[in-house]
């Protein structure tokens, strides 16, 4: 009788063995015209955030152990009027693609591809939505489907996971009124930059930018996770887009090379303009404050080379017909302009992008990196514009409405530090009557 049990209980082991086999092998759908099919069905069917199990799990314990999640996001970047990127991370290899439209519907799928593959196999994903219209408001959702095996001729899928459906507003050239907010040089303190985000009224807010060094430097992806991605999604960044702007500790660190993969710009450079609220923005990245060949950087920097490529880009920029008919032009750049002595950097910017600034008229000049709030007017003969540069412990907010930028300057607690105004260039009647474009 032992025997006979012995026998039973082992037929019983191998019959469960193998179910669980086959379990796991069982697949969704076995081709991407499958996978696309089983998406359009799932974009008619109601909203879950939860996953959707292919695979029968063979315990409660490997169920949770297999379960695919949306680890990160979704956040949004490179906004412009007419596209948007979003964001996430899973936590198991995927494909993935993002459901929207102008209601919670979702009849469009957009998807990331190059080169004429599919971006697959990933637990990073960023896909590009384009061909949308200014100004409107977009419903979406993330779907990603895992991939179990990625052979040369046959791909196993698993499970799917989707999220909630989010909202975001393209932006939009002539939008009368708007706010803006600028956040700076957080070195990875999370704590003071969650209380900074908490203090953000949000309300009116369609742009927040990070003017470079949230990083001390550049480790890897859980440290850009939970030092700056983390905080953005919890506050905003599923609904407002996120600009980072690139500083010199941003560009530090063997992980420095992938900070474009979770922060992408639609030109997938750091330097780029842009139009919203009757406002042309111009974004440069100041790259390093010493030069090329300090110890520091080992070899392995050519920054001087890529400010004279960016030098040559701003030339043209100023010159384009919606800067010159722009109400306002605000530039943004890490390091500021500096005389001899302020560092390599510093005098670069100084030398040859304040000269384009005050030919392309720019109203602001935006800064960081000196850990000191500061505010300049405008100098006869010198800087035809003012320039503010934030603290480790401000929130600059622009209030642009009836040709005025209203900046309120606030603390990480929300006390107000300091407040000014940017007026219209009235160009005429400056050259009649001139005084300073900020008043305090
Ligand atoms: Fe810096």
């Amino acid at each position: 009788m032992k025997r006979l049990g012995l026998a039973i209980a082992c037929f019983v082991l191998v019959c469960s063995a193998a179910c669980t086999s086959l379990a796991t092998q069982r697949k969704p759908y076995a081709t991407r015209r499958d996978a696309e099919a089983a998406g359009r069905i799932q974009a008619a069917s109601p909203v879950s955030p939860t996953a959707e199990p292919s695979a029968v799990p063979t315990t409660a314990t490997s169920a949770i152990a297999a379960r695919l999640q949306i680890t990160h996001g979704p956040y949004l970047q490179a906004p412009l009027e007419t596209g948007m990127t979003i964001v996430w991370l899973t936590n198991k290899n995927c494909v993935s693609k993002v459901e929207y439209g102008t209601s919670t519907g979702a009849e469009l799928t957009a998807f990331s591809a190059q080169h004429g593959l599919i971006e697959a196999n990933t637990t990073l994903h960023r896909v590009r939505i384009s061909g949308l219209v200014p100004g409107t408001k977009y419903y979406y959702r993330v779907v990603s489907t895992e991939i179990l095996d990625f052979g040369p001729y046959k791909v196993i899928f698993g499970e799917t996971v989707k999220s909630e459906y989010f909202s975001f507003t393209t932006l939009n050239g002539k939008k009368e009124s708007f706010s803006f907010v600028v956040l700076n040089d957080r070195h990875e303190k999370v704590a003071p930059f969650q209380l900074a985000l908490n203090s953000i009224r949000w309300q009116g807010i369609d742009l927040v930018f990070l003017n470079g060094d949230m990083l001390s430097h550049v480790k890897n992806e859980q440290q850009m996770l939970k030092g700056v991605v983390e905080p953005c999604v919890g506050s905003f960044a599923k609904t407002i887009p996120f600009l980072y702007i690139r500083g010199n500790h941003d560009a530090r660190g063997y992980s420095a090379r992938m900070l474009i993969n979770y922060f992408p710009t639609e030109s997938q450079r750091y330097y780029y303009s842009f139009n919203h609220g009757r406002v042309h923005f111009i974004v440069l990245d100041s790259g390093e404050d010493k030069e090329d060949s300090s110890k520091e950087y080992s070899g392995l920097v050519d920054f001087d080379r890529y400010r004279e490529e960016e030098t040559k880009w701003l030339k043209k920029d100023v010159q384009r017909n919606d800067c010159k008919k722009a109400m306002f032009r605000v530039a943004f750049v890490h390091i500021p302009p500096g005389t001899k002595g302020n560092g390599h950097g510093a005098q670069y910017v100084h030398e040859n992008w304040d000269p384009l600034f005050r030919v392309g008229k720019v109203d602001l000049l935006i800064c960081a990196h000196t850990h000191r709030y500061a505010r300049k007017p405008p100098q006869e003969g010198k800087q035809s514009y003012p320039t503010v540069i934030g603290d480790t412990n401000t929130v600059i907010r622009m209030d642009v409405c009836d040709g005025l930028m209203n900046a309120t300057v606030t603390k990480d607690d929300g006390t107000v530090a300091d407040r000014f105004t940017v007026e219209k260039k009235r160009r005429f009647w400056n050259r009649l009557f001139p005084k300073s474009h900020t008043r305090p």
